[in-house]
C-alpha cells in the first residue's frame, strides 16, 4: 500500500499527539498523583462517625490555626448537620473572619445532595460513600446562603444554612 506524503505526515502527527497526551495524563495521574478535587476520600455512609472529621464534636467550624479553618458537615434528608452550639441547638450559621483559608468537608448519610454557598466558589455534589472537600479563601464579607442544589426529595427546599464572612 502506498501512502501519500501528506497522509504520512498527518498520521505521524496524530500518533505523536496521542502519545503526548497519554504521557501527560500518565504524568499527572501517576507521577504527580493528581486526582479530581472531590470524591478522593471514601467513607461508610452508615457510620460516618468512624471518620474523625464527622464525629459530633468535630462537626461545624474548627479553627486549626490563625486564619485557617475546617468546616465539617454531614448532609442527610433534609438537613445539614453543623453540630450543636453551646445551648445544644443545631448550628445553622457559620461565622468566619474575612481572609480565612477554609476547608469544607461534606458527606451524606443517605442520598445525593448538593452543597453550594451561593455567591462563593464553594459548590459541591455530595454523594453517599464519599467525602467531598473544597478548600478556598473567603475574602469577601457577606452573608451567603448555603443550599442544596441536587433534588433530594420532598424536603429538598428546606436544606439550607448560612455562611457569614465578617470583617
Ligand atoms: Cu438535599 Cu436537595
Amino acid at each position: 500500500m502506498q501512502l501519500h506524503k501528506y497522509e504520512k505526515i498527518w498520521l505521524s502527527f496524530g500518533i505523536a499527539s496521542l502519545v503526548f497526551f497519554l504521557l501527560l495524563l500518565g504524568y499527572g495521574a501517576f507521577y504527580k498523583g493528581t486526582h479530581p478535587q472531590s470524591h478522593a476520600e471514601t467513607i461508610d455512609p452508615n457510620h460516618v462517625e468512624a471518620n474523625v472529621s464527622f464525629q459530633p464534636e468535630h462537626l461545624g467550624l474548627n479553627k486549626i490555626a490563625e486564619n485557617r479553618y475546617v468546616v465539617n458537615i454531614v448532609a442527610s434528608t433534609f438537613n445539614y448537620d453543623f453540630g450543636k452550639d453551646e445551648n445544644g441547638n443545631p448550628v445553622k450559621n457559620i461565622r468566619i473572619p474575612k481572609g480565612s483559608n477554609v476547608l469544607f468537608q461534606v458527606t451524606t448519610k443517605d442520598v445525593v445532595h448538593g452543597f453550594n454557598a451561593a455567591g462563593t466558589n464553594v459548590n459541591m455534589i455530595v454523594e453517599p460513600g464519599y467525602v467531598s472537600s473544597y478548600e478556598t479563601v473567603l475574602d469577601k464579607p457577606g452573608v451567603y446562603t448555603i443550599l442544596c442544589n441536587e433534588y433530594c426529595g420532598l424536603g429538598h427546599h428546606m436544606m439550607y444554612a448560612t455562611l457569614e464572612v465578617y470583617e
